[in-house]
Formats: structure tokens, C-alpha cells, sequence
């Protein structure tokens, strides 16, 4: 495995790869490796001849009071994490070499898909995502790239701009991955106290009930959403959304129907967790 933290570097391998006819599967990350990262690592190691991971920490995705300073970061361990799961490059670049202007001055940006779920909270947040996945995807320019269907906006915003761009990558979702108790892996889950980590299943535990109240018949969203604002609430979740969107539009619906994606963020004490789940309603 090699690290590697220029883009010239990244650049001259990934002209030697096409030109000897390689794929290359590509996973973008922030880093601090968990098995919600491992499982797309996989899955692109069995579906390429070549494997990039990129681990940086995006500053321009994080809004002025969110924890950019704090994300935690380990680059060693996150390179053993690679090694074992049969990773050919880890593209390690510094903000510096991102960003040589500190900013850039032209972005990738969204419209529409933005309006619900985390788009609505977190202004710049997807333009951010897009314009370093863009600048990633110059770069390493992948065959397939793999992403979270945990970050299902994310994933969708991502789908519509290389489709939009005509950009030539196949995205690749990958399923959500989850702790015994249901709790969606990430890394900001280890700014959970051990007590926080046990109340932070009631997120799955409500996007579970969501889809019992819609099995058993309810079709009006708002009522859907507020039993389970309710539920979180009392077991002592700050929400920040709870929403019912169309997943091809990602617009709120008022009534429940066709391919729909249940979507909740909720603070535990001072981590911002999210989830969701897709389900198909006749
Ligand atoms: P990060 O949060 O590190 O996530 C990297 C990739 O891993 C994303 O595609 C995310 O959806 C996926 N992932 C994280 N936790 C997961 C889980 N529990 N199950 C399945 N997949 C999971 O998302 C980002 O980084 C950034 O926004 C990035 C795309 C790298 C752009 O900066």
C-alpha cells in the first residue's frame, strides 16, 4: 500500500494505472476508519483491479460552528485499517494542497435537492461535499466510487451531479452499516459518553417505529414524524428534523407513497447523529 499526500503523485499513478488498462475503485472519506468505511473499501476491492481510499477532512463542508477543529483524525491507524482490507493508495492530502488559495472561487453546487433533511440545516454544507468530490474525482478519476447509503443525501446529490456533469463514474451505494443495537457507524460517534451511545439507539429504534406506523397503514407523514419527534423526545433526543421525503426528488411528501426515505437528526448531547432508512410504500 502507498500513501500518498501530493496531487502530482496521485496524478502520475493514476496515468499509469489507465494506461495499462486498470479500474480503479475509489472510496472518499474524512478518515477515522470504522467498519461503515470497511464495507465499501471491500466492496470496491472485489469490484476492481485497483483501490484508492482518500482520507481528508474537508473544511469547506463544515459551517463556521460545526466541528471541523474537533473531527477526530488519526492517520496512522487509519492507514492500518486500509492495509488490512487490501488498499493499493491512500490519498492523504493536506488542506494546503486542496485548497492553495485557502477557499476556492468556483464550486459545485446544488439546488433543489437541498431544500430537506440536513441540505435545510446545514447552508453550504452540500456545496462544500460536491466540490470536493468533484476536485476528487479529477484527481483519482475513478471507474466506480463508493458511497453510504447512511449519508442518503449525500449519496442522491451525488448521483444527480455526475449524471448532471456527465461526469463517466458509476456511483455505487452502500448499504447501511450498524452496530448490534442498531446505531449507524460513524465517526462522530466517539464523542458519545458510554450513556449517550445507549440513548443514541432510540434514532434507529424511531426510524423502526416510522416504518411499523407505515406497515400498519399511515399514510399522513406529519403524523408519522411526530410520534416519533415524540418518542425521541422523551427519551431525551434534541431533533433537529424528522421528515418523510420522495428519495428521487428528495421533497417533503405529505403523504406517504412510492420509494420514500425516512430521514432524522438529533443531537446527543453535543454529537449531531444521523440516520435513515428507504423503504418502498404501495
Ligand atoms: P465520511 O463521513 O468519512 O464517510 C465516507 C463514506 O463512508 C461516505 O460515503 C459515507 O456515507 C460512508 N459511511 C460512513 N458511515 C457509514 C455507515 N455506517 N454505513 C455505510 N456507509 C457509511 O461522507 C463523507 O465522509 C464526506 O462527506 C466525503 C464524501 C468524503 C466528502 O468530504
Amino acid at each position: 500500500m502507498r500513501l500518498i499526500t501530493t496531487i502530482e503523485e496521485m496524478r502520475e499513478v493514476v496515468h499509469d494505472l489507465k494506461k495499462s488498462g486498470k479500474t480503479i475503485g475509489f472510496v472518499p472519506t474524512m478518515g477515522y476508519l470504522h467498519a461503515g468505511h470497511a464495507t465499501p473499501i471491500d466492496r470496491a476491492r472485489t469490484e476492481n483491479d485497483v483501490v484508492v481510499v482518500s482520507i481528508f477532512v474537508n473544511p469547506l463542508q463544515f459551517g463556521p460552528q460545526e466541528d471541523y477543529a474537533s473531527y477526530p483524525r488519526d492517520l496512522e491507524r487509519d492507514s492500518a485499517i486500509c492495509q488490512e482490507h487490501g488498499v493499493d493508495f491512500v490519498f492523504a492530502p493536506s488542506s494546503n494542497v486542496m485548497y492553495p488559495k485557502g477557499t476556492v472561487d468556483v464550486f459545485v453546487d446544488v439546488r433543489r435537492l437541498d431544500q430537506n433533511l440536513c441540505g435545510r440545516f446545514r447552508p453550504g454544507h452540500f456545496r462544500g461535499v460536491l466540490t470536493v468530490v468533484m476536485k476528487l474525482f479529477n484527481i483519482v478519476q475513478p471507474d466506480r466510487a463508493y458511497f453510504g447509503m447512511k449519508d442518503i443525501q449525500q449519496l442522491r446529490i451525488i448521483e444527480e451531479m455526475v449524471n448532471d456533469l456527465n461526469w463517466p463514474v458509476q456511483i455505487v451505494a452502500v448499504p447501511t452499516v450498524r452496530e448490534d443495537s442498531g446505531l449507524a457507524m460513524s465517526s462522530r460517534n466517539t464523542y458519545l459518553s458510554e450513556e449517550e451511545r445507549k440513548t443514541a439507539t432510540a434514532i434507529y429504534q424511531s426510524l423502526q417505529m416510522a416504518r411499523q406506523l407505515i406497515e400498519a397503514g399511515e399514510r399522513d407523514a406529519s403524523a408519522i414524524c411526530d410520534k416519533c419527534i415524540e418518542f425521541l423526545e422523551r427519551v431525551g433526543l434534541r431533533v433537529q428534523y424528522f421528515q418523510v421525503v420522495d428519495y428521487d426528488s428528495l421533497q417533503l411528501l405529505r403523504t406517504v407513497s412510492g420509494k420514500v426515505i425516512v430521514g432524522v437528526a438529533a443531537f446527543v448531547g453535543k454529537a449531531r447523529l444521523i440516520d435513515n432508512v428507504v423503504l418502498e410504500v404501495s
